[in-house]
């Protein structure tokens, strides 16, 4: 509950489990393992290239302001955009398609927990992404879809708006209205973008559930946002591997009497059985017209909700509206990756996460680009694929997690010699704090040493990209592993246990961000006081972002990671109550605690420390069932490195877990335990510490 987030644990988790030294922007702990560096080698520092150097004409129909106001660098524009905050987004807003212009430039309240921005105004996000293109050319290419057998499909603008259109009837069809839930449930297709832009061009609501999420996931999901439509496929091929989805689809809609109707695509040739609520996809497209007006819609209409973990263990949904959201992705891939026409964006996260809703379809469609969908992993058939994808795409900008570049460093440059890397311009990183290593990989062997690295945060809340090395001036330069600046509009704050430090004063606390701006979530789907209490009532009036971070004095900020119970596995956000709550259904366990512990590659590992219920022993079956559970009920990127039984786990006297201790233990720190005078018995660590040695 509550207590688990108060600010006093938060900052306390800053400065115990989060060593490092503020003097050098690179972690003191990042030793570099497989690259050859040497151990406490000084970190490199790039400039900003010629070309990416921040001009106010990169900022859409701000050109005239700059002038008149005499802004030129990034930090006049900077200032200016806080200080005139209304003024700077108007004329954002230009960039967008409007069909009624907005009257309020916003109407904001974060106390109040309200957030309203571009109201009166009018438009289609639909039509925004698709139509406007297509009256210049049908024939650009929207879409370059990597399958997972490599090679690869081109979608032209005018393909994807007549499937869209066809969709979007389809849906009409099903009695979709305005304001319904769909749920999309399929790998990163075009079909996928399709149903997604249908959805918004009839102004029903999509929420996009990661296909490799099991059916209780799905379900939950389902239920939460009450969709009545699921668009799925009979199965989806990842890594080679199929996952059977209409079957996962079929576990999940038993319990969901919202569902009216599942649309299957046939992706492979493998039929399945069909239901009386399932209807072919193809059939049902091949009927439809191909012509669909866009619904007028409300900037504040709802345009998607995804599920994100928290610190609790039911994931929320994070709702998102149309205007503020879609010029917020826009603008920050325009700027940030200083967009040029007719390049190749390179986002290769999946649609099922939040990188995937703005920077494989709203940014770049928007915008006007071409996209990849990457339907495959990095590793398959061989850890070339990244690189020979980049080759053959002539893909310009790369926006990947650092697990997977650490993940493919390890297998060495050969693998990445081969190919012409040369249509590269700027190397993307997120989801992640990024260590010195991979980052020096990316920029020296991936990079040549001619790209920048831009080390994005952001989050499923945030809408887009709200700090990052660029846009930055010219003469600014970009250290490794660090996410630089904010974005325009953004004003973050850190504060520590007292309160908030000042700028540049080089302290740990915690990641704030003062004011609101337009791709900021919008609520808590069906859950409004839930909202104001997670985000934001710590510090009334500003939005809290549960990341640990540091102020430079030179301004730039550097983010050290998660200080609540949500963590980061492989670039994937879990909720370490989520994966308890699995471990606890299981019949033989009493209670259970879950930490991480930092991984090599996937960021964070995650260590289950279960007990027992008093009448059972461990047999061998028992952590292979637990496995099993936590696959079934989240998925499998959630089952646990180590599961270890342990005769008790480490509580306070008032009872509460103590989880900075099994944290230590799980990194073999026992000699750092502290203090540890609020333990119920200082003794009972020692059966928890054998219990973990013998699984390491
Ligand atoms: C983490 C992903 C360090 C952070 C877009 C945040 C990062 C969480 C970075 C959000 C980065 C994301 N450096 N940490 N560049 N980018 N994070 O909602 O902890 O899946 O709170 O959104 O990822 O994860 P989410």
């Amino acid at each position: 509950g509550k207590a688990a987030s108060t600010p006093a644990k938060a900052y306390a988790k800053v400065g115990i489990e989060r060593e490092y030294s503020t003097s050098t922007p690179c972690f003191a702990n990042d030793k570099p393992k497989h690259y050859g560096k040497k151990e406490g080698a000084p970190c490199r520092n790039v400039r900003v290239p010629e070309e990416y150097g921040f001009k106010p004409g990169m900022l859409p129909g701000f050109e005239n302001v700059a002038r008149e106001h005499g802004l030129k660098t990034y930090k006049d524009v900077y200032r200016f955009s806080l200080e005139h905050n209304d003024l700077f987004w108007e004329s954002c807003a230009k960039m967008l398609n409007w069909k009624e212009p907005f009257h309020t430039v916003q109407d904001c309240d974060l106390k109040k927990g309200k957030v309203g921005w571009f109201l009166g105004g009018k438009l289609n996000v639909s039509e925004n992404c698709l139509d406007r293109h297509v009256a210049e050319d049908p024939n650009k290419i929207a879409l370059l879809w990597e399958k997972d057998e490599p090679g690869t499909v081109q979608i032209s603008y005018g393909q994807l708006l007549e499937w869209t259109c066809k969709m979007a009837n389809t849906l009409k069809q099903a009695r979709v209205q305005k304001g319904d839930c769909v749920c999309v449930y399929l790998p990163t297709s075009p079909m996928a973008v399709a149903s997604m832009l249908a959805c918004a061009r009839i102004g029903a609501i999509h929420t996009v559930v990661f296909a490799g999420f099991s059916s209780e996931s799905l379900r939950d999901r389902i239920q939460n946002c009450k969709a009545k439509v699921v668009i799925t496929a009979n199965e989806m091929i990842r890594g080679g591997k199929s996952i059977p989805l209409k079957q996962l689809v079929d576990d999940a809609v038993k319990d969901c009497p919202t569902v009216k109707t599942v649309f299957v695509e046939q992706r492979t040739k493998k039929e399945g059985r069909y239901a009386k609520h399932d209807v072919a996809l193809t059939d049902a497209l091949d009927a439809a017209s191909a012509e669909c007006a866009p619904e007028v819609l409300d900037s504040e209409d709802p345009l998607f909700v995804l599920y994100t973990s928290g610190s609790t263990g039911k994931p929320k949904g994070v709702l998102h509206t149309q205007a503020g959201y879609l010029l917020y992705a826009a603008l920050t891939q325009k700027v940030v990756f200083n967009l040029k026409p007719g390049e190749v964006f390179g986002c290769l996260a999946d649609i099922g996460w939040i990188t995937g809703h703005s920077y494989v379809v709203y940014a770049p469609l928007a915008n006007g680009i071409t996209t990849v969908l990457f339907e495959s992993t990095p590793n398959y058939p061989s850890p070339s694929r990244y690189w020979s994808t980049v080759e053959r795409l002539k893909i310009n900008h790369l926006y990947i997690s650092p697990t997977a570049l650490r993940s493919l460093l390890r297998h060495g440059k050969s693998h990445v010699k081969n190919h012409d890397l040369s249509s590269l311009r700027t190397l993307g990183l997120v989801g992640e704090p990024v260590n010195h290593e991979a980052w020096e990989w990316y920029y020296d062997v991936i990079g040549q040493r001619r790209c920048p690295v831009v080390d994005t945060w952001w989050q499923t809340e945030t809408g887009g990209i709200s700090i990052a090395p660029l846009p930055g001036d010219s003469a600014d330069p970009i250290y490794p592993g660090m996410a630089m600046r904010p974005f325009f509009g953004i004003e973050p704050v850190v504060k520590n246990s007292e309160a908030f430090a000042d700028h540049g004063s080089d302290q740990a606390g915690v990641l704030y961000v003062a004011r609101p701006w337009p791709g900021m979530l919008r609520g808590i789907y069906g859950d409004e006081e839930r909202f104001v209490e997670t985000y934001l009532s710590e510090k009334p009036g500003c939005y809290t972002t549960g990341d640990g971070c540091v102020e430079t004095a030179d301004g730039y900020f550097k983010i050290t990671g998660r200080v609540d119970d949500v963590i980061n596995v492989s670039g994937h956000r879990l909720g370490t109550a989520e994966v308890e709550n699995a471990i606890d259904s299981h019949g033989k366990v009493a209670e259970s605690a879950v930490v991480s512990f930092p991984h090599l590659v996937k960021g964070e590992g995650l260590a289950a420390f279960v007990v027992l219920t008093d009448d059972y022993e461990a047999d061998e079956h028992l952590v292979k069932d637990l496995k099993g559970l936590i696959k079934h009920s989240i998925a499998s990127y959630a089952i646990p490195e180590e599961i270890v039984i342990v005769p008790h786990l480490p509580k306070t006297r008032s009872g509460k877990i103590m989880r900075r201790l099994l944290k230590l233990i799980a990194q073999n720190k026992n000699e750092d335990f502290g203090d540890t005078s609020t333990l119920q018995d200082p003794d009972i660590l020692k059966p928890i510490i054998d219990a973990w040695s013998k699984t390491t």
